[in-house]
């Protein structure tokens, strides 16, 4: 017999960056959320200094979860050149989300500048593979190699397979899973020339479950993790690790959207907060943080996980005890 606690918790699934209640037909009625949230303050960042010298390549860095790695990476002592397509025009089938723009590329650079490292700020789209070579070479040139390439950028349009429209469904699978490539492809020779390297992907707990209203967005995160179990067959002989990490809610501008909240059937963050909490074991905490992913990311880029290669990590209260895999 089911508690009350599960019985709210009957029903629910967390999608790849949030959680669905009941079917897609509830969540037509819900209001639109008008605003895109503003950025919120950072917490405050530790600098054990474990990247001293080393030269990271992160995508998606204007905002959210890349920006949090980009200054934690530099934090540690590592130049970075941070990566974005940094303009809305260029990327917009999703209905209730937006990318990065350049104000927000330009305040996430000068955070990063604060810790004194060298920043490269480069404007490129994950789905060009050429765009992404030039910027490899061009981070090779000016800080000197590539050793650890995290592979962030990531787009999502909410939809049904039945609703989705191809555009969206291409626009998804193109970001998350062609970006995912490109970025591997153009930085592989250089973690080559360095004689070892770390990649590190965003994929999702949408990557390890299917999760209703999130079609394209759970297929390119079940993508991101088998494509991280290759790289890794692949790569481990050039001394490069391959892993991935799955975050469940995040507090960013994707996960706090008006898309993200239609497909959850609210409208605020605090009824998104209410919603986590049941299937959360660490729960009462609503979304992590994106300083919480990119501590993550720093273990895995750091020497403390130089030999775990092909995994992922789960970073999501415990969401994924829910789950077998
Ligand atoms: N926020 C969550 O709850 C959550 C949960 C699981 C996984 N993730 C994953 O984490 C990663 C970061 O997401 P976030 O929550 O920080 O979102 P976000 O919207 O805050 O940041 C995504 C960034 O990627 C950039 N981007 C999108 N398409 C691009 C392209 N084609 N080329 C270059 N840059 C591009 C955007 O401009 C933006 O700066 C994504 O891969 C996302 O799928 C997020």
């Amino acid at each position: 017999m089911m508690n009350s606690r599960r019985d709210m918790v009957k029903g629910a699934a967390m999608t790849a960056t949030g959680i669905v209640l009941g079917a897609m037909s509830s969540l037509k009625s819900q209001p639109a959320v008008a605003q895109q949230p503003t950025p919120q303050p950072r917490e405050s960042i530790s600098t054990n200094r474990l990247l001293v010298g080393k030269v990271a390549f992160v995508t998606g860095a204007a905002r959210g979860i890349g920006r949090a790695i980009a200054e934690l990476f530099a934090a540690n002592g590592a130049n970075v050149a941070m990566l974005d397509i940094a303009d809305p025009s260029r990327l917009n089938s999703s209905t209730g989300y937006r990318v990065a723009n350049m104000a927000e590329f330009d305040q996430a650079v000068a955070s990063v500048q604060r810790y004194g490292t060298k920043v490269l700020k480069i404007q490129v789209d994950v789905r060009d593979l050429a765009g992404m070579q030039a910027a490899a070479e061009r981070t090779n040139r000016e800080l000197g190699g590539i050793d650890i390439v995290v592979a962030n950028a990531g787009y999502c349009a909410w939809h049904s397979f039945e609703d989705g429209t191809t555009k969206q469904w291409e626009d998804v699978i193109d970001v998350n899973v062609h970006g995912v490539f490109n970025t591997a492809k153009a930085t592989i020779p250089f973690l080559k020339q360095r004689r070892g390297g770390r990649i590190v992907n965003l994929a999702s707990v949408g990557g390890r479950a299917g999760f209703a209203g999130n079609g394209a967005y759970t297929c390119s995160k079940w993508a991101v993790i088998g494509m991280t179990k290759q790289a890794a067959q692949e790569l481990g002989k050039y001394n490069i690790t391959v892993n991935a990490i799955a975050p469940g809610a995040v507090n960013t501008p994707l996960y706090r959207s008006e898309g993200q909240m239609r497909s959850m059937g609210v409208s605020s963050a605090a009824e998104q907060d209410k919603l986590i909490d049941p299937i959360s074991p660490l729960g009462n905490a609503g979304a992590v943080e994106p300083e919480d992913i990119a501590r993550t990311a720093l273990f895995l880029a750091s020497d403390a996980a130089k030999t775990i290669s092909g995994t992922t990590i789960d970073n999501a209260l415990g969401f994924n005890a829910s789950y077998t895999a």
